[in-house]
Formats: structure tokens, sequence, C-alpha cells
């Protein structure tokens, strides 16, 4: 272990050196998209050749993943099975606001067919005034409105702001969502925080299983923004025209194309609305959209 930290950091700092123009970025997993991954249940694996180190730092270079493949008598979720009708446990989506998930047939692929909660604070603007909604991570609606005075109410401090007990907050530069809880200490950790979860396989089944690529926003001239949950999906269309050279021998799958790690095609879309996407294989194995918004 201590060999391959010392083999890493020395590689790090020559590339550091000699290469200011592209500098090294730090460890922050999120730049790449791995919450998807993440969300998935797939496992990571990791790389410490020089393209690796010099691109993705010490983040995962691939992930395995089941779901990526058409079927007709499964569903999958969290790297779990689940056969036609078959019922996912509430626990499993709670988070997500999707509750009584069940999979079912969709032409040549599956997908989860959910009951969709309603919040009772969708649709109201703003909390009564003086009040704010309280959050626990474990559930997708406020579990109830506080209002002053706040009695024995604890706060937290993150990035320079105060939060009330039971606030949610999104720390910036991360896919981590929190809830202001006694003994938070300015920690991205449990039980104060969580990854986010997108629930793609739950949203999005048919599009992992016919390899559609996820597609991001990202904010101009902001390069350190994560890419956390997917805005959309592009799907192949067969005839995008590959560039970029082939870095390493690892692959994605685009539809039924194999696209290796370090190409990448631009096109335009029209829908949802126009905009120019860049699709590259970074993270194999399904490419990564991005399309920048003001
Ligand atoms: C505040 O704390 C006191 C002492 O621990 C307790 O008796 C009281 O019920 C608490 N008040 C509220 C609103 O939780
Ligand atoms: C997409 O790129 C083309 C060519 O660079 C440009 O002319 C067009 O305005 C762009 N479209 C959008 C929606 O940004």
């Amino acid at each position: 272990m201590t060999v391959k930290v010392l083999f890493v950091s020395s590689v790090l700092s020559t590339f550091y050196f000699f290469n200011q123009i592209h500098p090294i970025r730090g460890e922050n997993c999120d730049l790449y998209g791995t919450l998807l991954y993440e969300d998935m249940g797939c496992k990571a694996s990791y790389d410490n050749s020089v393209y690796y180190s010099q691109t993705l730092g010490r983040c995962p270079s691939k992930f395995d993943c089941l779901g990526l493949k058409k079927s007709s008598e499964n569903c999958f979720l969290r790297g779990k099975a689940y056969k036609l009708n078959e019922m996912v446990d509430s626990r499993v989506t709670a988070g997500l606001c999707d509750l009584g998930c069940y999979c079912q047939q969709n032409d040549d692929t599956t997908n989860f067919k959910c009951a969709t909660v309603d919040c009772p604070e969708w649709g109201v603007k703003e909390p009564y005034p003086g009040c704010y909604r309280k959050y626990s991570l474990d559930d997708c609606c406020s579990i109830r409105e506080m209002c002053a005075p706040y009695e024995n109410s604890t706060t937290c401090v993150y990035d320079g702001k105060v939060y009330k007990e039971g606030e949610n907050f999104l720390p910036k530069n991360s896919c981590w969502r929190c809830v202001c809880q006694e003994g938070f200490r300015g920690k991205l950790e449990k039980p104060f925080c969580r990854r986010r979860s997108c629930g793609v396989q739950i949203k999005n089944q048919e599009k992992l299983q016919e390899r559609c690529a996820p597609l991001y926003y990202k904010r101009k001239y902001r390069e350190n923004d994560p890419l956390c949950c997917p805005t959309s999906w592009i799907c192949s269309e067969g005839n995008e025209k590959l560039t970029g050279r082939p870095r390493t021998d690892k692959m994605c799958l685009f539809g039924q194309r194999l696209v290796r790690v370090g190409q990448k095609f631009e096109k335009t879309i029209e829908s949802p609305r126009s905009m120019n996407v860049t699709c590259e294989c970074k993270v194999p194995p399904l490419l990564t959209c991005v399309t920048y918004v003001i």
C-alpha cells in the first residue's frame, strides 16, 4: 500500500511540475459522474496507470454494473435482480419519493412502476413566516414545520452558512445531501449526510438497458461543478462520429457500439430543448454527456 501511494504521488508531482496547463485535479470523484454508478450499486475498479492518475486522480477508472443489458424478465436495482411483478421493499426507495415499486415488462425491456409520493408542501410556496421545514434523510417529504421560538434547537455551520436543526442542505461541489442534526461537525458523513440518490434505475431502467448515456448540465466556467444526477439521456442513433484518440483499452458501451476511453462525439439535440452536447467515454461502462448552461 505504501509503495502504491508513493508511486502515485511521485507521478502526480512530476505531472504537476511539467504540466501547468492541465494541473492535477483533486480527489473529488463527483466531478466524473461516479454518483450514478454508486447509486446503481456498481462495483468500482481502480487503475494506477499514468493516464488515470493524470486524468482522474485516484477515482475509480471503471465500474461493473448489473442491469445494462436488455431484459424482458428482470428489473435491476442496486445490484439486485427483480422478477416481473416483484415488489421492491419500500425502505429501499423511501428517500426517492417512490413507493410500492414493482417490476413490469415494457416491450423488449423492463421498468419499475411506482406510486408517486405527493408531499403536502409541494405546490405551496413558502413555509409560514418565521417557520421552516424540517427534514430527515430517510423521508421524501418534510416531517414537520418548525416555528419560532426554536427551543433547544441545535444549529450547524457549513461553508460559512448556518442551518437550523432539520434543515436540508446540499454542500456545493459534491453529491452529498445533509440534514442539520445535533453533533454535526462540518464533515460530510453519516448520520448527518448521505450520498444523494438519483433513482435512475427506478425512473430510467429502460434507458440503462439500452445503454443510453446520462446527460449532465454544467455551468459555463464552473469546472468544479460536480456531475451528480443526470438531467436526461442521450441514446445511440448509430451514426455518431467519434473523434479523439483512444487512451486505454477500457471501453464504454453506447447502444450497440464500443467506444474507447478518450473517444467522444458531439451533437446537437432538439429535445428537451436545442443544445449541443459532448459525450465521452471517461469512466466506463457508460458514456458521460455534458451540455453547458449559462
Ligand atoms: C427542551 O429541553 C428541556 C430539557 O431537556 C425539555 O424539558 C423540553 O421539553 C424541551 N423542549 C422542547 C420544545 O423540545
Ligand atoms: C451549437 O453549436 C453550433 C456550432 O458551433 C452553433 O452554431 C449553435 O448555435 C449551437 N447551438 C446551441 C443551442 O448552443
